[in-house]
């Protein structure tokens, strides 16, 4: 068996900043609000004129991870792309990905799990390396959700909170069984599948029938009940962090970096508080991104690497919470 580690790191977001007091000018919302309870103070959207979607950010967030990993697009064997915005329904956006970076035909699959994303990615990829049938895989988070928010009063307990943005990392094989993915650990409970949703349209409620509903059905806008989803994930991201670190023997005080799926302020510091963290052992970057989603850990992980705050032997410990319900942890020795 080998082990997988990170060897090159990169992200993209859109250059167009939108700020709260922005989205007060559409909805009935104020910096107050938006900042006391999510702690986002301003979030990328990518313009209309722009040509970017998840596939192109993703492109652009993994050429800058091949390059750090010093490699070269062929030197690539896999890709996994985490979205829950793919530019189609079909296909995925890990193909597009294969044919923008004009890599060989390797294979390509997307993963489906919305918040917990990136997690699941690169749980998936972790496996093929282990077993050694890869060697360098490509693993994508991105989204693009602002063109797809109900930007109004009846939107705006989701449409202040998600950001577009895309993060990218190779994970490559190595020999040092001490180094790398250490354990992860993934979970769902599709019982909750309806209380954060895009239910249309889906192929029980396809676009003719959306067109003759005339308006009233507004089911192709992202719908959460907010206070649920808030208090299933405190307690998750619990759960699967000590799941995480008790599989290693390992205590909350041996974290040396802690990157949350970037959902809300709150919750983040709920965990934080609950392990007793100091600031400087976590990692927090929705004040200007948003929620990003599928690309949120992993843009906070490459910023966080950029500024110097992962550094040889950390023991960084990742996790998210979202959408499915799905949660996961990733811990990695760096
Ligand atoms: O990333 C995937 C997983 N997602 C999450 O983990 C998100 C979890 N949930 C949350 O982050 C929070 O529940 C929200 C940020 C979505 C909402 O915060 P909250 O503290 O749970 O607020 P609430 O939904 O209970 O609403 C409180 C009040 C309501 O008004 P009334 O009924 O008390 O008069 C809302 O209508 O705040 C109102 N409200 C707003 N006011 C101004 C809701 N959204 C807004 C808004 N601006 N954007």
């Amino acid at each position: 068996m080998y082990n997988s580690r990170i060897t090159g790191l990169g992200y993209y977001v859109p250059d167009n900043v939108v700020t709260n007091d922005d989205l007060s000018k559409l909805m009935d919302t104020n910096d107050e609000w938006i900042q006391e309870r999510t702690g986002v103070k301003e979030r990328r959207w990518i313009p209309k004129e722009s040509d970017d979607t998840s596939a192109v950010m993703g492109a652009k967030a993994s050429r800058i991870a091949i390059e750090r990993a010093g490699l070269t697009n062929d030197d690539i064997d896999f890709i996994v792309f985490a979205t829950l915005s793919p530019d189609y329904f079909f296909p995925g956006c890990g193909v597009q990905i294969q044919d923008m970076l004009a890599m060989p035909t390797i294979g390509a699959i997307d993963i489906r799990n919305q918040c917990s994303g990136f997690i699941y990615a690169i749980s998936t990829a972790d496996q093929f390396i282990k077993t050694g049938m890869y060697k360098n895989i490509l693993v994508i988070g991105a989204d693009y959700h602002s063109n797809a928010l109900l930007k109004t009063t009846q939107g705006r307990g989701t449409a202040v909170i998600f950001g577009d943005g895309a993060g990218a990392c190779v994970l490559s094989r190595t020999e040092d069984n001490t180094k790398g993915v250490l354990s992860s650990h993934l979970h769902s409970e599709g019982k909750h599948a309806d209380k954060l949703i895009v239910e249309s349209p889906s192929v029980r409620n396809w676009v003719t029938d959306l067109i003759a509903s005339k308006g009233d059905d507004v089911s192709y806008y992202p719908y959460m009940d907010g206070t649920f989803v808030f208090k299933n994930a405190i307690v998750r991201f619990s759960e699967v962090i000590m799941e995480g670190l008790n599989t290693n023997n390992l205590t909350p005080a041996d974290i040396d970096l802690f990157i949350p799926h970037q959902a809300n302020l709150r919750i983040s510091q709920y965990v934080q508080k609950k392990f007793g963290l100091r600031d400087d052992q976590v990692f927090n970057n929705i004040q200007k991104y948003g929620n990003t989603t599928a690309a949120s850990i992993i843009i906070a992980l490459t910023e966080a690497w950029e500024q110097g705050k992962v550094k040889e032997n950390d023991t960084v410990v990742l996790a998210a919470f979202g959408s499915g319900f799905t949660w996961g942890s990733v811990i990695i020795k760096w």
